[in-house]
Order: C-alpha cells, then structure tokens, then sequence
C-alpha cells in the first residue's frame, strides 16, 4: 500500500494540533541552574503553518526540542492533538539544519530507511512510498546518488522526503534553510509553500529571517528574548498561493514593519540591560519608522 504520501488537500482532519500550555524549561541542577523557557503559552493549529521567530540564542531549538519530546518541560504540559507529549514519536518529526542523511547510503535507501526499520513495511512497499516522495520534491533523477553528490539544496530536499515518508502529524523544522546561498534557499521556501500548500501538513518552522518567515507563515510567533516565551501572535493574511511576488505588497510591507518592531524591542533588550541605552535605541528606531513625529 503505496499510500504514505497521498496527502490529501487540507480538510483539517489530518491532527497535529500542538499546545504549548505554561510551559518552564531550566537546564542544570539545583546549585547552577538556567531558565532557558519562562511561561510559554501557544498553539500551533492542524493543517497550519506555524513559524516561530525570535532573536539569536532565545531559546527556539529547545522549545522544538521539547515538542518532539527530546527533551521533557520543568513545569507546564504540551499536548498533540490533546494527549500530553512524553517522549520522541514518529508523529513528530524534526528536520535540522544540520545534515543528518547517512553518507554510504544513496537517496533512495535513505528515504526508505525509516519506514523499514520500524518494519512496518516491506521492501517494495517503503521503495514505492519513497519514489512517490522523491518525486513530490523534484529528486526522482538522483535516487540512485549518495549525499555527497548533491547540491546543498537537494540534500535538504532529500531530508525533508526522509521525513514526509513517515507521515508526520506534525513537522517540525528548526532553520533548515540556514547556511544555504540565497538564490537556493529561495527555491527551498518555494518548495516547501508548494509542499504545504497542497497537503494538510501541520508544520512548525523555527527561522530567525523575517522575509521567509512572513513568506512562509499563517501564524508568525515572534518570541521574546531569553528565557523566552511567546511575545505576539501574528496572523499572516496574505492569499495563497504565495510566492515571492508578496514581497512587492503593501501588506507585506505593512506585516514586515509590525514585526520587526516587536523583534527589535527584544534584539535591544538581548544586547542591553541598561535601561536607558535600550529606551534610546527604541526611541531611535521608533523615530525611523514614523520620520520623527511622535
Ligand atoms: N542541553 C542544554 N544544557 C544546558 N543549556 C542549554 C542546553 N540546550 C540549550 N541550552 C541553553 O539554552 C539557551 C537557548 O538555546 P537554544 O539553542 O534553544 O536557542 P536558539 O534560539 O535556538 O538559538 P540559535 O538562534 O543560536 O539557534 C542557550 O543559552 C543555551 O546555552
Ligand atoms: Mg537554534
């Protein structure tokens, strides 16, 4: 059964509905401890792009961290689809930065690897599940190439089909488009609103680029500094499907400017705790953006 990756429109009956509800994350012990997550509250709706911005070392990969289950909260509870989350699970799948296909693998055999080593499947089934995939993300011609042989790009097309095979409820995507050139993360983000776009796919996508962020989002999460928590709730109204024509909009340009404000109060508190450098940095900026009236 062939089936894995026949995601259907989105009609919102596919789940993946996460709660963040109050949510603490310390790390360390008693005598040295680090509040790294303070009372976070949010949700990520079934069927909806959920993108969390915020600023540098805020503490995103550990909320996605906690999501997947790699990691438990200290205090508060996080639920998918109303059951609380207590560890790791295929219905939660995390695409990293970071390359993580196994080199002496070809693509295909990577992309198969997951479903046969949960031997849910046999080999003809998981090959058939894995060309369907491959072909969802342009990557049919290099099945038979080993990771190395592939563009940046197409190494993390190949990781985004290892995840997709598994039918996720829930992706969860921490900068997978970092590090790579402009004009390939370009051609990324327009893969993956294509992806989205024609699936019912719950995704939660951690970047801390503000275009790609308000590119790829109905819901744009900006979070605060460290510890961090959610500060504000965007909704991104922009008709889909998009591509990078919306950056030419009024509504873009008018959503940019709303978020950078919010990011840019937190970016200054980050760099300064003195009270005065920080009100005279805003004042600054605030002074920018309205030509100097008040
Ligand atoms: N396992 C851990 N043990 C102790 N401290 C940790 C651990 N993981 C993360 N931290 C700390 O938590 C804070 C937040 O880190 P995190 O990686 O979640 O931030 P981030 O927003 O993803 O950063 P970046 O923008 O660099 O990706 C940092 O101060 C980090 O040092
Ligand atoms: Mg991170």
């Amino acid at each position: 059964m062939a089936t894995a990756v026949s995601m259907a429109p989105s009609s919102g009956t596919a789940g993946g509905e996460v709660v963040v509800d109050r949510v603490n994350k310390t790390y360390g012990d008693e005598y040295r401890s680090k509040l790294v997550v303070d009372d976070c509250s949010l949700v990520a709706r079934s069927g909806r792009f959920t993108v969390l911005v915020g600023p540098s070392g805020c503490g995103k990969t550990t909320l996605i961290n906690l999501i997947a289950g790699y990691e438990r909260p200290t205090g508060g509870r996080i639920t998918l689809d109303g059951a609380e989350i207590v560890g790791p699970d295929h219905d939660r799948l995390v695409v990293f930065q970071e390359a993580a296909l196994f080199p002496w693998m070809s693509v295909l055999d990577n992309v198969m690897y997951g479903p046969l080593v949960q031997r849910k499947v046999s080999r003809a089934d998981a090959k058939a599940d894995a060309m369907a995939v491959l072909a969802r993300v342009g990557l049919t011609e290099f099945r038979d190439r080993y990771p190395k042989q592939l563009s940046g790009g197409m190494q993390r097309r190949a990781e985004l089909a290892r995840a997709l095979i598994n039918q996720p409820r829930v992706l969860l995507m921490d900068e997978p488009f970092r590090g790579l050139d402009a004009m390939t993360r370009q051609l990324m983000q327009e893969y993956l609103l294509r992806l989205f776009e024609t699936s019912a796919q719950t995704i939660v996508f951690v970047t801390s680029e503000i275009d790609e962020a308000i590119l790829l989002a109905d819901s744009l999460i900006v979070m605060s500094r460290s510890p961090t928590s959610a500060k504000a709730v965007f909704a991104v109204d922009l008709a889909r499907p998009r591509d990078i024509g919306i950056f030419k909009t009024r509504r873009y340009a008018e959503l940019k400017d709303e978020v950078l404000t919010t990011l840019y109060e937190e970016a200054v508190g980050a760099f300064s705790n003195a009270d005065g450098v920080k009100a005279d940095m805003v004042e600054a900026h605030r002074m920018r953006r309205t030509g100097g009236r008040a």
